[in-house]
């Protein structure tokens, strides 16, 4: 079977940083770090994952079919290897990627994620937000979801940013709700992963927090935690330039 090719931006030269948006996202998500990158060195390539933004899927799709098609949209492009930076389903994806296309890998930020599958409890509420869609509309499930994204600091102006990234189609939402339910338990492979890798995660953050990132980064051959100290699960908007700082400090020491 033949995948369509992932809608994405390119952005530089240098080495490539391929940067997987987070849920409910696409690659509009990544605007505001974008520039630190580039300006940097660094090649930035930031796909739409299948079924946001622009790359339409009309389909069910798991993890690793998001995997599969970044490592089509790398190939496409003549890229060999790449740095991954992964945040929160884009971390999902980047760990599936590291599983069945681990060539492609020069380094890998873990950024806001985990390996853990869902809990019980967890998959519970994704059953909830899949009820809550299709009887009322997308809007009340995406309202409480940016509470438990940003961190109770966050202004206005920010949490008005990010609603606006969250537009995407209920169709989406429910394909994303299921496979996110469903993605794997990947903690097993963690001490195989001998890949340079940050874990980055945000002292504010419910979702991903500290301590759960602190296992993860221990059980990984060559990591390291990094905590970004004003932030929730989404450094790259809520702390831009401390997030970008903390990415180009792990790169400048990870092999090209
Ligand atoms: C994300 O930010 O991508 C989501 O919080 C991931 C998830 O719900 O597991």
């Amino acid at each position: 079977m033949t995948r369509p090719l992932l809608a994405h931006d390119g952005e530089g030269h240098g080495p490539v940083l391929l940067l997987l948006h987070a849920f409910p996202f696409d690659r509009r998500f990544w605007k505001g770090v974008t520039p630190g990158f580039v300006q940097a060195g660094y090649r930035v390539i930031a796909p739409d994952l299948r079924g946001f933004g622009d790359s339409k899927a009309a389909s069910a799709w798991s993890l690793l079919d998001q995997a599969h098609d970044v490592a089509d949209l790398l190939a496409s492009l003549g890229v060999e290897k790449a740095h991954v930076l992964g945040l929160s389903m884009g971390g999902y994806v980047a760990l599936a990627l590291a599983a069945a296309h681990r060539q492609v890998l020069a380094s890998l930020v873990l950024a806001h994620t985990k390996a853990a599958p869902d809990s019980p409890q967890a998959r519970e509420g994704r059953e909830a937000a899949m009820r809550t869609i299709r009887t009322l509309g997308a809007s009340p499930f995406l309202d409480g979801m940016l509470d438990k994204l940003l961190a109770p600091h966050a202004s206005q102006g920010l949490r008005a940013h990010a609603r606006t990234l969250m537009n995407q189609a209920d169709e989406t939402l429910l394909a994303a709700l299921e496979a996110l339910r469903d993605r794997p338990d990947r903690r097993g492979e963690l001490p195989t992963l001998a890949v340079p890798t940050l874990v980055l995660t945000g002292a504010h953050d419910g979702i991903s927090a500290p301590a759960e990132n602190q296992e993860m980064a221990a059980a990984l051959p060559d990591a390291r935690l990094e905590v970004l100290p004003d932030a929730g699960h989404l450094g790259n908007l809520e702390s831009p330039d401390a997030f970008v700082r903390a990415v180009l400090t792990f790169l400048a020491g990870a092999p090209a």
